[in-house]
């Protein structure tokens, strides 16, 4: 896919996703630039849901195999 979990995979980045994108985890939290954040379409209820979960949660956190 072309989610920042496989784009980081593909780029050799370190970026955990121990579901592997089935939003059942938030290993592959990751914290968005606000500018980068703005622009994307609202999390889903079931991402947000998970991101209540994740270590150091911020205003523009998002769970990277969510995001396209
Ligand atoms: Fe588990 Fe993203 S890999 S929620």
């Amino acid at each position: 896919g072309d989610d920042i979990l496989s784009l980081a995979h593909e780029w050799d980045i370190d970026l955990e996703g121990a579901c592997e994108g089935s939003i059942a985890c938030s290993t592959c939290h990751v914290i968005l630039q606000p500018n980068v954040y703005d622009v994307l379409p609202e999390p889903s209820d079931d991402e947000n849901d998970m991101l209540d979960l994740a270590f150091g949660l911020t205003d523009t956190s998002r769970l990277g195999c969510q995001v396209l």
